[in-house]
């Protein structure tokens, strides 16, 4: 039976994956980082919920563009039926490694729950006993929808949702291509509190405090977690929303983990990332429509930027570069080019024009959008080339 490789939506979920697509995209990735060519950062990087998008971009400019050794954690799943090949993370971890290793340099993949105490302690040992004892970076990229919590084992799961207003707007349905009036209810107290539980600071303070009582931080080590904050034109449903919530969780716990970093020197911060597209942004509500606006003004500016280019400017020109920006709270701001005033006042006047005649056509980056939209899974892939693989090939793959 031939391998099923092609693009599946539900409503704004992609299901089908193309492999070798993804491994193309990987090389496509590093080929952008090496362009730039290489730059001083730290040798010793674990990165939480690296498989994909962010996480993965920054796996990559630190190993390419850095030089690095990487610890990478996901939840992934690997292939099991020629219908069912698993998800994309699963081959951006192996096909990273690859390429990793041809270098000469370490990519470690532990793929389970990065919110149980066991995955803690798995990693800590493998630094312990394989990695040099000691990390210089820690980076928190973890997304999702669901957390249980290793102390109660209460699961909690998160609700993309206003707070005390409902808020309609225009909306897509990627999967149907139309694009629609959409409607959001406002959350209820313990829709919030489990949001900020699921996308909150909480496992990152965890994650820290146990990697620095087992002694594996390096003197002036420094953990990021990513952030997300936008302005009025997405302001009602992300902000002010359970996402903003939960984002604003995440400033409190940087403050916290800075103290626990205190003896050792430590830099604990948030970093307010561009909006891009990847598999958590397009299923917020409204989300892509904004997307669809604000790239549209972006790529006329010549400031659009995918995850691998965003994260190459932060980690390059910023965190160890001479051209950080920083806010009145100590945040990183690279989401500057996408606040800037004029940049949001042209993406404001886009957007309002937006409807169901013109959504995905060149009045808008609906071609951006989408091809950014189907790399994720190995679709639409520049440079791929048709290769023949088989069910066994794939699961012969390891992470
Ligand atoms: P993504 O969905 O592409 O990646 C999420 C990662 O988390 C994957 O590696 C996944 O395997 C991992 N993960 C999820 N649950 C896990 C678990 N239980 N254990 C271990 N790993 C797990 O997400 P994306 O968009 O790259 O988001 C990463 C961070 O960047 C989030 O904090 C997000 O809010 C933030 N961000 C995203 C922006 C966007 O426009 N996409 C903008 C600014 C910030």
């Amino acid at each position: 039976m031939a391998l099923d490789i092609q693009p599946k939506m539900r409503g704004n979920v992609l299901m089908g994956i193309n492999p070798m697509g993804l491994k193309q995209e990987i090389q496509n990735q590093i080929n952008y980082v090496k362009s730039q060519g290489t730059y001083e950062a730290p040798k010793r990087v674990l990165i939480l919920g690296a498989s994909s998008s962010y996480g993965l971009a920054t796996r990559i400019t630190l190993a390419f563009g850095g030089g690095a050794d990487t610890i990478g954690v996901s939840y992934e799943n690997g292939p099991r039926t020629e219908r069912n090949l698993g998800t994309p993370g699963w081959y951006n971890n192996i096909f990273f490694k690859e390429a990793a290793e041809a270098e000469g340099l370490v990519a470690k993949n532990f793929v389970g729950d990065a919110f149980s105490d066991e995955m803690k302690a798995n990693v800590i040992e493998y630094i312990q006993e394989e990695f040099g004892g000691k990390v210089d970076l820690v980076v928190y990229s973890l997304a999702t929808g669901r957390r249980t919590d290793p102390e109660t084992g209460e699961t909690y799961r998160s609700s993309i949702k206003a707070i005390g207003q409902t808020v309609e707007g225009p909306d897509i349905n990627l999967e149907k291509e139309e694009f629609y009036a959409g409607h959001l209810e406002a959350a209820s107290e313990e829709e919030i509190e489990a949001t900020v539980k699921v996308m909150g600071g909480e496992d990152w303070y965890i994650w820290m405090q146990a990697l620095h009582e087992a002694g594996v931080l390096a003197e002036g080590a420094k953990t990021f977690c990513y952030s997300y904050l936008g302005d009025n034109l997405n302001r009602s449903y992300y902000q002010d929303g359970t996402l903003g919530r939960a984002k604003a969780d995440c400033d409190a716990k940087a403050e916290m983990i800075a103290d626990i970093l205190a003896d050792i020197n430590g830099e604990a911060r948030v970093i307010v990332a561009t909006a891009v597209t990847t598999k958590a942004s397009a299923v917020i509500p409204f989300f892509p429509v904004y997307c669809l606006g604000l790239y549209k003004v972006m790529e006329e500016e010549g400031t659009h930027e995918t995850p691998i280019m965003h994260q190459d400017r932060i980690y390059r020109t910023m965190v160890y570069g001479d051209a950080p920006e920083y806010d009145e709270v100590g945040r990183l701001r690279p989401d500057s080019w996408e606040l800037r005033p004029e940049t949001q006042a042209k993406a404001e006047e886009l957007i309002r024009q937006i409807d169901a005649e013109n959504f995905n056509t060149d009045f808008t980056a609906w071609d951006t959008f989408m091809h950014e939209f189907l790399n994720l899974n190995g679709f639409d892939v520049d440079h791929y080339e048709h290769e023949e693989v088989t069910l066994e090939d794939l699961q012969a793959l390891e992470p």
